[in-house]
């Protein structure tokens, strides 16, 4: 074996794991009574043909020695722990931003829990629906004005099918399929076809009410609606009833939270008159029951319609409803800290 070769070996076999190590190698390979060292000392000793082809291999050698010597001592002086893989286990985790979640989703699931408190249960629907269970089955006679109070994107192609407009259609969906008592809360996104400003969008969020059993009463809403709009903005909330009309509901009523940016004494929140609407209410309409199958004679009860977004903006003085769908991360964060209660 050539000097050159057995330097190379006793390289590659040489162990620095700590400092005393790393001098022994020093020492052995670097210094200037080193063998290695010597080997370049004798390059001007060779023959000028062999000369150059021995010089490269020495200076190579030289090299791997010296670099390998850089190498273990950062690892040394580091402190850089290496797996068996030769992965290095101590180099810090790349920082991942953690997300948050955006404000409707904080307000609706807080909605869905407060009434998931008193025995309601979440459900779901799809927001491309039909027009039975966005309008027909909730009493809405075809034809019928009361279906200009929602301005509904229709497909052209199939007029039958449409993007919901409230989430009233999940509650026909679950009467369809499941027998009193039901007490249900469905939340989701609705589409109206109206012009995009501070105050409406083209889609938003509600979360729809329904408890229907034997014997309801409208007392029993009022007092529902009373510990949701309590627990949801303070327990000092004062709330009140105004009759209005929805298709689907006999006796309507609209209700109102006293104005939480003004304390009730009238601003331009509430338009100076010191109340709020926050959502939509009443009995079931019997007709509304007879189209999803159940005895009307028997049951009765009642449903409720709120809508999110007013809600979120209320409770956190937001002025401008498009600000949440511009997806501005400076507005978004803002809201981080509520993602984790
Ligand atoms: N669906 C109504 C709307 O979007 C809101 C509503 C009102 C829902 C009264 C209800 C209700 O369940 O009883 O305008």
């Amino acid at each position: 074996m050539s000097p050159i070769e057995k330097i190379k070996q006793e390289i590659a076999q040489f162990t620095v794991d700590n400092r005393e190590q790393l001098e022994q190698f020093r020492l052995h390979f670097l210094s200037k009574k080193s063998e290695l060292q010597m080997l370049l000392g004798e390059i001007k000793n060779i023959l000028p043909e062999k000369r150059k082809e021995f010089g490269q291999q020495v200076n190579d050698l030289k090299q791997t020695a010296q670099q390998y010597f850089e190498q273990c001592k950062e690892k040394i002086e580091s402190k850089i722990v290496y797996s068996s893989h030769g992965e290095d286990i101590t180099r810090p985790a790349t920082v991942l931003e953690l997300g948050s979640l955006h404000p409707i989703s904080i307000v609706m699931d807080e909605v869905c829990k407060i009434f998931e408190k008193i025995g309601f249960s979440v459900v779901d629907g799809p927001e491309i629906e039909d027009d039975d269970h966005v309008f027909s089955a909730l009493n809405f006679p075809e034809e019928h004005p009361a279906r200009d109070m929602q301005d509904t994107f229709f497909i052209e192609l199939r007029p039958d099918i449409l993007l919901r407009t409230h989430t009233s259609s999940i509650q026909v969906r679950v009467m369809e399929n499941e027998a009193p008592p039901i007490r249900v809360i469905c939340p989701g996104r609705v589409y109206r076809n109206e012009v995009i400003t501070a105050r409406s969008h083209c889609f938003f969020h509600q979360v729809e009410a329904l408890y229907i059993a034997e014997k309801v009463s409208f007392a029993d809403m009022k007092q529902t609606l009373l510990y949701f709009a309590q627990q949801m903005f303070g327990s000092e909330t004062k709330i009140r009833l105004r009759p209005s009309f929805f298709p689907f509901t006999e006796p309507s009523a609209e209700m109102d939270i006293a104005c939480k940016i003004c304390g009730g004494k009238g601003c331009t929140v509430c338009k100076h008159s010191g109340w709020v609407e926050i959502l939509g209410c009443g009995m079931v309409h019997p007709n509304v029951l007879k189209n999803c199958g159940i005895d009307s004679t028997k049951y009765n009860g009642y449903a409720v319609g709120i809508g999110i977004e007013r809600m979120t903006m209320l409770k956190y003085k937001i002025n401008d409803i498009r600000l949440f769908f511009e997806n501005d991360l400076r507005f978004l964060s803002q809201f981080s800290a509520l993602s984790f209660k």
